[in-house]
């Protein structure tokens, strides 16, 4: 609270040893002008500025599902400046901008998380002894919470529990071929419900994609509640009765998916599985789930890189332990070489990437990026470049179907990342493109090779069960160009019968090589056979 200082104080605030280096003559010429310039400092000094936010508060912002977000905010106040750190699911970032001035609290912080840059300011208003804050995400609504007091404890992570010794998990069987489905991530995020998982499981059946092949309706990040008195994880207000959704898709002849992580927060800040492996699998196989997106998060604040595989193993090891087929989906964005390791912690696929978002940039950098660990895949476990951004509208038709093309060609798990129910007809003609998928499935497992890359214009061919080799002709550049592959460029010679797998056409039989018009971020995507 707002203190009103006397000249004394003051002047032992800006100088401690002051009056010691006063003689008698100095004082009597000295205070008349000491009382002055007093005066005027007391004028100029704002009355907030006495309150000292100096110390850690915790932060707790409303979700709307019956949760908050939990943040810790170190401040160091000096004068009106504040200057420290927020801490948030084991990120730590600095305060670029911070003041305190008349009892208004503002600070700019900019976060990087996996290669992106967002800025957050916090505005506070002291109300008694807390502080009522308003968040304001770029693009977002501003949501606001309370800050009270803590201890630097308090903000600590919790201790790190000791890793298992590595062995091999057993292969569970499942995910022969890429696992297909829906995640809810990429376009609903945080608003996800129950009502929208139903809504896209009805829609997986009634639009052909079920039939097309896509099986599995994932729930991603923000499901979660806190635990109960026994430690079991429990659903906020969003997912009444995660056993009924479950059962629900079931009926429809579907599987369905979950999502947690190995450290005590997930990346959207909700209860992770840190210290409850195995009671949150056990209750993930008693909801009847059928797969597990297990997400790194805030388990780097305890763990280090290379503690990675054993706290994978260890979710790996309680899945199995469940009796139920769980599809394990490791999310760790490609670190620690995971796709060496990724098999023996019993992972049926693992992020290689950050996340993607709905731009073709991202896309075209993630997708071109993964040549080089293509030979990682294999039946049961797969390289996994992050879901499909289809139909969410921040791409041409083009760069949808260089998306589509590209992870086929990949291996990649195709999990369809739109809403489902609000479909195009284009957008099914992407997503639902049987001779597309069927690449993606080929049950050999081949990796994909590049056959030859000159500046934008890039050939990946991928062989496949018959003989039958698919080549992907990509034009990353801004201009349409004409782009070709030679037969011998796959080992191959002679009149070779070609499908147009986008034009759905037959092109006949063609002779010693393949030329095409390749639009401007487009794909022409053949197979090819004797
Ligand atoms: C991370 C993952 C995303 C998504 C979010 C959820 O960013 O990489 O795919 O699961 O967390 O918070």
């Amino acid at each position: 609270m707002a203190r009103v200082r006397n000249p004394v104080d003051l002047e032992q605030n800006l100088n401690p040893h002051a009056s010691s280096r006063f003689t008698s003559i100095s004082r009597t010429i000295f205070i008349p002008t000491f009382l002055i310039s007093c005066a005027l400092l007391l004028s100029a000094l704002p009355v907030s500025a006495q309150t000292d936010l100096t110390g850690y508060w915790v932060l707790r912002v409303p979700t709307g599902d019956g949760t908050f977000h939990e943040s810790f905010l170190d401040l160091k106040q000096s004068g009106e400046k504040i200057t420290g750190r927020i801490l948030r699911n084991g990120r730590e970032t600095p305060i670029t901008d911070g003041t305190f001035t008349d009892g208004k609290l503002h600070m700019v912080v900019t976060t990087h998380f996996q290669s992106t840059e967002r800025t957050m300011t916090y505005d506070g208003t002291m109300k008694g002894d807390k502080i009522s804050v308003s968040v304001q995400f770029p693009g977002r609504d501003a949501i606001v919470g309370a800050a009270e007091r803590t201890t630097a404890e308090a903000a600590l992570p919790p201790a790190r529990l000791p890793t298992p010794a590595l062995h091999d998990v057993p292969d569970n069987g499942l995910a022969r071929t890429p696992p297909m489905g829906w995640n809810s991530w990429n376009k609903f995020a945080g608003k996800v419900t129950d009502a929208d998982v139903r809504g896209v499981a009805d829609a997986i059946v009634t639009s052909g994609m079920k039939d097309a092949g896509y099986l599995y309706v994932n729930i991603d990040d923000t499901w979660e509640a806190g635990r109960d008195a026994q430690g079991n994880i429990t659903t906020n207000k969003k997912f009444p009765d995660m056993k009924a959704l479950a059962d629900y898709v079931h009926s429809k002849g579907l599987k369905i998916g979950i999502y947690s992580g190995p450290g005590p927060k997930t990346c959207a800040g909700y209860e992770g599985s840190y210290g409850h492996e195995e009671q949150d699998a056990n209750t993930y196989a008693a909801w009847g789930f059928d797969y597990l997106k297990y997400d790194w998060c805030s388990a780097g604040e305890i763990y280090k890189p290379q503690d990675m595989q054993a706290v994978y193993q260890k979710m790996g090891d309680a899945l199995q332990k469940t009796g139920r087929p769980i599809v394990f989906s490791l999310c760790q964005y490609g670190l620690a070489d995971v796709w060496k390791w990724g098999p023996k912690v019993g992972g049926n696929s693992w992020r290689t990437t950050g996340d993607i978002s709905d731009h073709w940039k991202s896309m075209e950098g993630i997708g071109f990026r993964q040549f080089d660990i293509a030979s990682y895949i294999g039946p049961g476990h797969w390289n996994d470049p992050d879901m499909l951004e289809i139909g969410n509208g921040g791409m041409t038709a083009d760069e949808y179907r260089t998306h589509m093309s590209l992870w086929s060609m990949l291996a990649a798990p195709l999990l369809a990342g739109n809403d489902l129910r609000t479909m195009s007809e284009e957008t099914k003609s992407i997503l639902m493109n049987k001779e597309v998928i069927a690449i993606d499935q080929d049950p050999e497992a081949h990796p994909v090779k590049k056959i030859s890359e000159q500046g934008a214009l890039v050939v990946a061919a991928r062989q496949l069960k018959n003989e039958t080799w698919a080549v992907g002709l990509f034009n990353r550049g801004d201009a349409a160009a004409k782009m070709n592959v030679a037969w011998s460029d796959l080992g191959l010679h002679g009149k070779l019968k070609v499908r147009d797998l986008w034009a759905h056409k037959d092109l006949g039989r063609v002779a010693d090589q393949f030329s095409a018009d390749v639009p401007s971020h487009g794909v022409v995507l053949i197979t090819v056979k004797r």
